[in-house]
């Protein structure tokens, strides 16, 4: 429920919101869907609004793109608590917490430059998720700060 009073971003016609988004994701969350705005579509952000669920949150609107299970999977680890609102035609038609895979494969590097995985080795990365972070599956280091930091880009 949102007042009117309390819209900061203009509703969209179709596409994604990704809601609930822990304060201070916001760029990240764009940074792991990959959207810049250079292909033109229409991307909206709201930072530090009040929010009943958390104390702030921040929210993501995608216009015209819905998002593949790997990127929730992903978003998850940033944003726990955050809902994906998928909207057709003004109307939220599909509404979903993420939830937090138990594992992640091929999509974070392994900060330990002596891993296996940031050889020159053909060993797609993998992280188990734990609930204050991720764990490389190959040397074990253990990541809790600035996961977004190591996405693949
Ligand atoms: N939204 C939007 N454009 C639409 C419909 C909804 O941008 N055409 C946004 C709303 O502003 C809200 C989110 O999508 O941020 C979810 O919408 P809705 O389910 O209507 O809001 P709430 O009931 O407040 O959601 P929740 O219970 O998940 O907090
Ligand atoms: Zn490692």
């Amino acid at each position: 429920m949102s007042d009117d009073h309390e819209l900061r971003v203009s509703k969209i016609r179709d596409g994604t919101v990704i809601d609930h988004v822990r304060a201070g994701q916001a760029l990240n969350v764009l940074a792991i869907l990959g959207i810049d705005g250079s292909e033109g579509e229409g991307v909206s952000i709201g930072m530090n609004v009040p929010s009943d669920r958390l104390a702030r949150k921040d929210i993501v609107k995608v216009e015209g793109r819905e998002l593949s299970q790997d990127e929730v999977d992903v978003l998850s680890l940033i944003a726990p608590d955050a809902t994906i609102n998928i909207v057709r035609e003004y109307d939220v038609v599909e509404k979903h917490r993420v939830e937090r895979p138990s594992a992640v494969e091929g999509v974070l590097v392994c900060p330990n430059a002596g891993c296996i995985t940031t050889e020159n080795e053909p060993v797609t990365s993998r992280f188990d998720v734990l609930d204050d972070g991720v764990r490389c599956a190959y040397c074990e280091r253990i990541v809790r700060e600035e996961i977004a930091s190591l996405i693949d880009t």
